[in-house]
């Protein structure tokens, strides 16, 4: 077979490896890749599928490409997996509609209220003057959401009211994150250690991924502005199988039946970020793609082929498919650059072991990095590697992903010192109200 894998993330990488090691697959191709994902396989560069959508799918039929996964949420929210099928391309990824339940937030939380997903107490506003009502209508300490995309750094946990005021004044402003900013969600805070659990769908037939539990915060003790993820491992430790049992009745199986009411078909992996309550199990979020840094670890122990996933998916549905999972624990401690996430440093070159074989069991995961002369390679992004080891046990690997983390240099590289370790304390002390 021959793959084409949308995206230039550390997540896109780790699909390239996953397919690049499967019997089945002759050529991984990347767009447009990066130079992690090079060895791997060729990348298409020249050819951007959410301007070009039609030049795409004319580029995968002239190269007999057999199966498109689009990686990250933009494509996904712009509709390329709906073009790409309609062009009679398999495609791992929801289409359009599907991949509003990330694309709007506004959209998600009513979704939630309409189909009694547990989640928080939340108001959407458009306009500043609607900003006082919906804090007076919420306790004292919210969560202030852009609705839009926002590479996972448009949520703002906020400790009193003047902070959620300023924060959801600057997103209705345009000034945070421009469009992606002028519908606001406001939420209540809630407490507790966060999963996320990743689900391969197909209407309302799924199979379950092992879960993982990211570390979002920037900096050590869940301190600083959230970011995309600084760290992720796999399999996680606060799920029990009686808590994965709740969270499938309540929460994934009422999601996927309220999508099959809506009239939404859904294809691909669904995220649900949860956050684990003294109440049980709360929707914090909806992604309509595999997490990053979550799919790091999560693939890294996949001894299956994933493409027996990617069919199944296209075809009857993912459940059928069984799954060989390594015992092992994988962690994945991501190296960003100094400004993250707000205004990361770019250009540095990077220096040390930041190339990994297929089958070594540390990988060391590009996201932003870019080609330089001569063979170098330079930083071109926030989070630029995630370095990810197999191990026997959390700590081993923990310690492996440091050890190697070591031996990589660049100015301005830095990271969280507690992946794999930290332990959330929990203030409970406001009442839950949920909806
Ligand atoms: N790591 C969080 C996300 O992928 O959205």
């Amino acid at each position: 077979m021959k793959i084409v894998v949308i995206g230039s993330g550390g997540r896109e990488h780790a699909i390239c490896l996953q397919l690049a090691r499967s019997a089945r697959v002759q050529q991984v191709i990347c767009c447009p890749g990066n130079p992690g994902t090079a060895p791997l396989g060729p990348r298409w560069q020249d050819i951007d599928p959410i301007r070009e959508p039609a030049g795409f799918i004319q580029r995968c039929i002239d190269a007999r490409i057999d199966h498109v996964v689009v990686g990250p949420e933009a494509p996904l929210v712009a509709g390329v997996a709906d073009r790409i099928r309609e062009a009679g391309i398999p495609c791992f990824g929801p289409g359009a509609a599907a991949a509003q339940l990330e694309g709007s937030k506004a959209h998600s939380k009513d979704f939630m209220h309409r189909h009694q997903i547990p989640t928080s107490a939340y108001r959407t506003i458009d306009g500043v003057e609607d900003l006082d009502a919906a804090l007076d209508a919420l306790p004292q300490q919210v969560v202030v959401k852009a609705s839009g995309l926002a590479a996972g750094k448009g949520v703002i946990v906020c400790d009193d009211r003047s902070q959620a005021h300023r924060a959801a004044s600057e997103m209705l402003s345009g000034a945070a994150f421009g469009d992606s900013g002028k519908t606001v969600v406001i939420e209540q805070r809630i407490f507790g250690p966060e999963v996320s659990v990743l689900i391969v769908v197909k209407g309302t037939d799924y199979l379950l991924l092992p879960t993982a539990q990211d570390h979002k915060p920037l900096l050590d003790g869940n301190h600083g502005p959230n970011t995309g993820g600084m760290g992720a491992f796999c399999p996680g430790t606060i799920v029990g199988p009686g808590e994965l049992k709740e969270i499938q009745t309540q929460i994934i199986e009422p999601t996927l039946e309220g999508l099959v009411a809506d009239g939404v078909e859904y294809s691909g992996i669904l995220y649900v970020g949860l956050m684990m309550t003294d109440s049980g199990p709360r929707v914090l979020e909806y992604n309509c793609r595999l997490g990053d840094p979550e799919t790091q670890p999560v693939l890294m122990r996949m001894k299956s082929d994933f493409v027996e996933i990617l069919e199944a998916t296209a075809g009857d549905g993912p459940s059928a498919v069984s799954v060989e999972w390594d015992s092992r624990t994988a962690l994945c401690l991501v190296l960003a650059s100094d400004g993250y996430p707000t205004s990361p440093a770019k250009g540095q070159v990077i220096e040390g072991e930041i190339y990994s074989s297929v089958d070594d069991d540390i990988q060391v995961f590009h996201a932003g990095t870019a080609d330089g002369d001569a063979g170098s390679c330079l930083v071109s992004g926030g989070r630029v590697l995630g370095v990810t080891a197999l191990a026997d046990s959390l700590e081993e690997a923990r310690k492996q992903a440091y050890e190697r983390a070591s031996r990589i240099q660049f100015d301005g590289k830095f990271c969280r010192g507690d992946i794999g370790t930290y332990q959330e304390i929990h203030d409970k002390s406001e009442t839950l109200e949920q909806q």
